[in-house]
């Protein structure tokens, strides 16, 4: 595992978005494996100007997003679809038709996750996934729990996440409860992982799942077990990894 402390938010997002750009350079049919949240947007806004100048092409990339919430329509701003277009896709020339995000809007879930599943497989895999990370040790929205969940699949969320991202809906009533994840095992396939995690609040989950016991109760401690992981924070999330 690279473990790598930037001095400060803008310098995580740069280094992380060099690590998706060399991917992107050596591989341009690459196969992405994007994340929403707060975290990664500094590092979607590097990518877009990278693009801008002439430095990146998406137009062979492929990508397949982490995560969505049930019930919600692709249109509805709290969206993960919503969020990508806003963040990265309308402002690329990626294929459209190239960008994944579960179906949220499907209320059969077998289907949707069996789905989801089967097109990553056909893809090819994911060159390199990028991960944020929950306040609870989450990976996309796989919650703490006895066993890791190997494929994607329909997750109920923990109070702690809801609480967590009612801050960007009008009231936490309106927080979906449930969601559709990639599975642990899904993420684990990717040849590459990216983490990045920034903030005071990151911290003490930041030492856990990097340096405490691998644990499905702290699922980002998996990341551990796998052969090519970059884990890229800021001075305040590693303040208490030395
Ligand atoms: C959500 C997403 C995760 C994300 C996490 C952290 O629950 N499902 O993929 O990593 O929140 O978000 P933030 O980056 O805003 O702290």
């Amino acid at each position: 595992m690279k473990f790598i402390i930037a001095k400060d938010y803008e310098e995580m997002s740069r280094l992380a978005a060099d690590v998706i750009a060399s991917v992107m350079n050596e591989k341009p049919d690459c196969v992405l494996g994007l994340a929403t949240g707060t975290t990664p947007i500094g590092l979607y806004q590097d990518l877009v100007k990278d693009y801008e100048e002439g430095k990146l092409d998406f137009s062979q990339v492929t990508s397949y997003n982490l995560d969505e919430y049930r019930g919600l329509d692709p249109k509805h701003p709290q969206s993960y679809r919503y969020f990508m277009q806003d963040n990265l896709f309308d402002h690329v020339n990626i294929n459209p038709e190239n960008t994944h995000v579960p179906d949220g809007a499907n209320p059969d879930a077998e289907a949707a996750c069996a789905a989801y599943e089967q097109a990553i497989n056909e893809a090819g895999g994911v060159d390199v996934q990028l991960l944020g990370l929950g306040h609870n040790g989450h990976i996309g929205f796989n919650e703490p729990c006895d066993v890791f969940p190997k494929e994607t699949h329909l997750v109920k969320l923990t109070e702690s996440t809801i609480q967590a991202n009612s801050r960007l809906f009008d009231s936490i009533d309106e927080v979906p409860r449930e969601a559709y994840t990639m599975g642990v095992g899904t993420i684990m396939h990717a040849k590459k992982i990216l983490v990045v995690a920034n903030g005071a609040g990151k911290a003490q989950i930041v030492h856990d799942a990097f340096f405490g016991e691998v644990t499905p109760q702290v699922p980002a401690s998996v990341l551990q077990f796998h052969p090519d992981v970059t884990v890229i924070v800021d001075a305040e999330a590693g303040s208490l990894c030395k």
